[in-house]
């Protein structure tokens, strides 16, 4: 992999996620789970990574943390802090990259994400630095997609039309425990899991289609990959529709995620 690649990858990346606020309905009760889940307290120095909108970041600094926040998106960012302006709270948010963190080391009691670094290319240097900026004896918490459940389903489909290149690693390898033992190693004691839920609303199949194909960062760009090939666009519509109605009812996906807490050592 050359750098010009990674770059690439990583503009990409920012440029596709930048639809994602619409879905801060559905992850806003998950962040409450994680935060929650993490432990985090009032006077904690906290960073959010991924943090979109900001939901994880916002809520942890009404508990009383003192929060910063990073995500590749600038749209995203605008948005966050519109919502801390909204919800009354401070957080400190910057464009970034969880490969590169712009803090230094042992910085923080609480490094959370949502959903977020699992989307890093290369899972083993945004663990090192999500470790490196956590002070010792800090809480390091994180949600995640598991393979197996009808988000990963959706990311594995999404990846047969749209496959990344072959050094960036499939981002529901985070939903996976042995996966997440073998990233944080021996620099973490007392690992532990939970399982959280999201509620995902929809009227029809269509709005949901509309919805994913308008804000999931994969799925933004896999429509723009697909935009002059309409045989590929109907392949993978009919796919999604037989994967989801597995799990759509009464007017809602149940989507079940893994919740992941360690301290550093
Ligand atoms: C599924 S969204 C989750 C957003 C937010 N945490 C939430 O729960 O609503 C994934 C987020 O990760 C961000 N992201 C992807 N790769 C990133 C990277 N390398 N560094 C920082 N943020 C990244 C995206 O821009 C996007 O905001």
């Amino acid at each position: 992999m050359t750098t010009d690649a990674l770059t690439i990858f990583k503009e990409n990346q920012k440029k596709s996620w930048g639809l994602f606020a619409p879905i801060e309905i559905f992850t806003t009760i998950p962040a409450a789970s994680l935060v929650n889940f993490s432990g985090a307290k009032s006077g904690q120095k906290l960073l959010d990574v991924g943090c979109g909108t900001g939901v994880v970041a916002i809520t942890a600094a009404r508990l009383g943390a003192h929060v910063s926040a990073l995500d590749l998106s600038p749209a995203l960012i605008e948005r966050a802090q519109e919502n801390a302006d909204i919800a009354e709270v401070k957080v400190n948010f910057q464009e970034g990259d969880v490969e590169s963190l712009p803090y230094a080391d042992g910085s923080f009691d609480v490094v959370l994400s949502q959903f977020g670094h699992m989307f890093a290319p290369r899972p083993e240097v945004a663990i090192k630095e999500m470790l490196r900026v956590l002070k010792p004896a800090g809480t390091i918490a994180f949600s995640t997609w598991p393979p197996d459940l009808y988000v990963g389903r959706l990311f594995s489909l999404v990846a047969k039309y749209s496959p990344a290149p072959e050094w960036v690693s499939p981002p529901t390898l985070w939903g996976d425990p042995n996966f997440i033992r073998q990233q944080l190693g021996n620099l973490v004691e007392n690992l532990t899991f939970d399982q959280g839920t999201m509620l995902f609303t929809a009227l029809s199949f269509g709005h949901y289609r509309k919805s994913v194909e308008s804000t999931i960062g994969p799925v933004v760009k896999l429509l723009q990959e697909a935009k002059d090939n309409p045989e590929k666009l109907n392949q993978f519509r009919k796919e999604l529709e037989k994967l989801a109605c597995n799990y759509f009812i009464d007017n809602h996906f149940k989507q079940h995620f893994l919740m992941s807490r360690a301290f550093k050592k």
